[in-house]
Parts: structure tokens; C-alpha cells; sequence
């Protein structure tokens, strides 16, 4: 899988990107990540990648040219300038608090192509043209306004590469992650077996698989009862499931 990332500042990129899980990933060659700077495809004097906007108003606004002339240049595509959308199954994603929100369904999806053009915004906001005739998704990773779309284009990068064939040590991986599932994950413990009095469950102990698997099914289940009611709407439940939470919503009941 290979991302292209387009953004002002290439420099926050390189000490995520050559740390653990996906420094291994990168090494291997299953995701390969080219981080373009913006400001190399300006032609004028002071380089610049930014003007006030049309209309008045405080701010600065991202020049469209600079962002075309690097997308276009990097994957090949020299749209003439009346062209719109350069034709290209690529997706082009900007970061935007105005996108859809990010999870981990996406992430998945995202994990289908095999290139990915990842554009970070910078100051206000970016000319509409940009994303009228270039950008095809537009992804928020929720409903708060950083300085910059570098950190969400990392933590696309993160998400969508754990959904790779082998860059999680254990295979696994991704399925049982809290999400995963539509529920969040069940509790996880290591030796010792006590620390400070705090015993680990029983039945963790106990090599049963089967009655370890109900009570993590179980523990998963309360979890997102608890924390993230919303997501059991949507989750996939079996029959067992939904008695378990019956029983959970007349507790609950009965104790108020
Ligand atoms: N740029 C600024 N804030 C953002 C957000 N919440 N998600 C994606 N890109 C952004």
C-alpha cells in the first residue's frame, strides 16, 4: 500500500512514521509512505502556498495551483487546466473537520486500495476549488479543529495499515480490536497473577477456552453497555448476546 501525503510542514511526519509498528511495516515493504512538500510545486518569488481570502475577512486561504501541480505531478496526471477531476480511481482525501467522521469501518475500506493521496490543510481553510475539482473524500477524525490535517493523515495511516496483511504480529490483530466487532474489547491481563492484593479473574486461570470466550464475550458486551451504549445498535449480536444484555438493562433497573 502505498500513501502519498501532501503538507506544509514534512517535518512532523519522519518520528512517527520510524517508530515500532509501523517503522517495521515500512521496512518490510508492505506500506510504503512519500511525504510531498506542497511548497516545492510554487514558482513564485516568496513560495507561497497561501493568500487572504476574496470577500475580506481575517485568515489566510491555501492556494489551489501549488496543490494541483503536486497531485497531478506525483501521480502522473496532467489535467489540462479546463479539466475537471483528473481521471484517477486513487482516492484523494482531504483532512478536514468538514469530512466524514473517521472509524474503523473506514479505516477498513480504505485498506482495499492499494494507493491513497492524503492532503494536509493548513491556515483557514483551502480555495473550494480544490475540493470542487481534485479532492474525491473528505475525512474528519472528529468534532474538534486542529491547526492542521498532519495528525489525522498519521493516524489515517496508522489505522488503515493495521488492517494490512502482516503488520500486526499477530494475525488476528484487527479482528479482535475494540471496534472490530462493533463492541468494544474485553479486559486484558498479564502477570503476576496478583499485584498489590488485585487479583486477576479466576476463570482467566482456569484453561477453560470455551468458558474464557463466554466470559471476554460477556466482559466485551458490558463494556460497551457501560461506555458506548450507541455502538450496540448497530453491533452484530446473537441470541446469547442479547440475553446477556437483557439481564444487564434489569439489573441496572432494579438498582435504581
Ligand atoms: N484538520 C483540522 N482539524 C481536523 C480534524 N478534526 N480532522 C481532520 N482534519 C483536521
Amino acid at each position: 500500500m502505498q500513501f502519498e501525503v501532501f503538507t506544509l510542514l514534512p517535518e512532523v511526519f519522519p518520528s512517527y512514521l520510524e517508530t515500532s509498528i509501523i517503522k517495521r511495516a515500512r521496512e518490510r515493504g508492505l506500506i510504503h509512505v512519500r511525504v510531498h512538500n506542497i511548497r516545492d510545486y510554487t514558482h513564485d518569488k516568496h513560495h507561497m502556498t497561501d493568500d487572504t481570502p476574496y470577500g475580506g475577512g481575517g485568515g489566510m486561504v491555501m492556494k489551489p495551483e501549488p496543490i494541483f501541480e503536486a497531485i497531478e505531478t506525483v501521480l502522473g496526471l496532467n489535467a489540462e487546466p479546463t479539466q475537471p477531476k483528473p481521471e484517477s480511481n486513487i482516492p484523494i482525501i482531504m483532512l478536514t473537520p468538514q469530512g466524514r467522521v473517521f472509524n474503523q469501518s473506514i479505516a477498513q475500506e480504505l485498506s482495499q486500495h492499494e494507493h491513497i493521496v492524503l492532503i494536509c490543510g493548513r491556515y483557514e481553510g483551502i480555495d473550494e476549488r480544490i475540493r470542487e475539482h481534485l479532492v474525491t473524500d473528505e475525512i474528519s477524525i472528529g468534532d474538534y479543529v486542529l491547526t492542521g490535517g498532519e495528525l489525522p493523515a498519521l493516524i489515517l495511516i496508522d489505522a488503515i495499515s493495521r488492517f494490512l496483511p502482516d503488520v500486526l504480529g499477530d494475525p488476528t490483530g484487527a479482528q479482535d480490536d475494540s471496534h472490530a466487532m462493533g463492541l468494544l474489547e474485553y479486559p486484558h491481563y498479564t502477570r503476576p497473577p496478583e499485584f498489590r492484593g488485585w487479583k486477576i479473574p479466576e476463570v482467566l486461570l482456569s484453561g477453560a477456552h470455551a468458558k474464557i470466550d463466554k466470559w471476554r464475550r460477556e466482559q466485551a458486551l458490558l463494556r460497551t453497555f457501560k461506555k458506548r451504549p450507541d455502538m450496540l445498535e448497530k453491533a452484530e449480536l446473537t441470541k446469547e448476546d442479547k440475553k446477556f444484555l437483557e439481564r444487564l438493562k434489569s439489573e441496572v433497573k432494579s438498582e435504581k
